[in-house]
């Protein structure tokens, strides 16, 4: 039996996006940069800045236009979230070039995350995606609620593959398919990426793995295996949808690089300097840093295997 593994992954860093939208005191902008900042400088290539939504919704972004203005990163991909034309055309005036649009495979969620149906928010992307694919942009398709629901419970993996194959259809560069509210399990993780991995050989296809039930690092290694090698991590393991009651953070940076590469995968990311970036948004933030590696990192100063 052969154990297949990637020699390198790329890691997308959420933690300016994911991270901080669920964070409930307000976060000052600068310091928002210096952790955009320290992420970069730990070496990574590809992350979300910030989302532009609506500022009634979520206060922690209305600061997406200056965020953009002053952390787009040369030689990286910085990406911003957007739901709807107001947002696409609050991207227009930045220079910002990679854009997220996002989708919930639950109906359920979907209205309660940006007040459309499932079909109502694909009538609406499909010109939008076209227009950022014509103007030269990177797409790419956030894809909520893959395998569970807050609202609706479990969810079918045909209806997930359908919702991907019209992204696809509609010229996406990318679909970053999520367990929300972090219940699947490595075989769920394993049978739907296989199925993406097989169906959708140009995409590239990233993991989104929140780590409510402590899972989401047997379920990164479960995609390893079926060939996944991007995932979205957040550091410090902060995130979660203030519209999907029950999820925690994302599977944390620095716990991902560290198993990865003490595996032998090559993922860029220095931890020292990851930690760092931890260490400048942690005063800042109303819940304690969860991930296991910052723990023992504070345990042990010396820590380093
Ligand atoms: P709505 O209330 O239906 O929108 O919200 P509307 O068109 O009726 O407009 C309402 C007001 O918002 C108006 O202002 C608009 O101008 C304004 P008013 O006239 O009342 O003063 N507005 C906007 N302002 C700024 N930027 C915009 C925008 N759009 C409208 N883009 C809307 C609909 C989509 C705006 C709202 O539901 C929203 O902002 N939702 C975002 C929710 C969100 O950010 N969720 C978290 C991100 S997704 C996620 O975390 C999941 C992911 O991580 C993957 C996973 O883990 O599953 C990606
Ligand atoms: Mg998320």
């Amino acid at each position: 039996m052969t154990f297949q593994l990637p020699k390198k992954v790329t890691i997308v860093e959420v933690g300016p996006r994911d991270g901080l939208q669920n964070e409930k005191s307000l976060i000052q902008t600068d310091i928002k940069k210096q952790f955009i900042a320290e992420l970069r400088n730990a070496g990574i290539k590809e992350m979300e800045l910030t989302s532009f939504v609506s500022p009634k919704w979520v206060p922690q972004m209305t600061d997406a236009a200056e965020i953009v203005a002053d952390c787009l990163g040369s030689g990286a991909r910085s990406i911003v979230l957007a739901p709807n034309r107001k947002g696409i055309d609050r991207v227009y005036m930045t220079n910002c070039r990679a854009v997220a649009v996002f989708v919930g495979v639950s109906n359920t969620f979907n209205q309660k995350n940006i007040n459309k149906t499932t079909k109502e928010s694909l009538s609406e992307l499909q010109p939008i995606i076209s227009e950022l694919k014509e103007k030269g942009y990177f797409v790419r398709a956030c894809i909520s609620t893959a395998f569970y629901c807050p609202y609706e419970g479990k969810i079918n993996s045909t209806d997930t593959l359908e919702l991907c194959r019209q992204f696809v259809r509609f010229g996406v560069d990318e679909l970053s398919v999520a367990d929300t509210i972090g219940m699947a399990v490595p075989n769920e993780a394993y049978f739907l990426f296989s199925q993406l991995k097989q169906e959708f050989p140009r995409t590239l296809l990233t993991a989104h793995f929140h780590d409510t039930r402590k899972l989401a690092l047997a379920n990164i290694l479960a995609c390893l295996q079926a060939g996944i090698d991007r995932f979205d991590t957040s550091a410090g393991g902060l995130g979660g949808c203030p519209f999907a009651p029950g999820a925690a953070g994302n599977a944390a940076t620095e716990d991902v690089v560290y198993m990865l590469e003490r595996m032998g995968i090559d993922t860029g990311v220095e931890l020292g300097k990851l930690i760092r970036a931890v260490e400048v948004i942690r005063p800042h933030l109303s819940r304690p840093i969860e991930s296991t590696y910052f723990r023992f990192y504070q345990q042990t100063a010396s820590f380093s295997e």
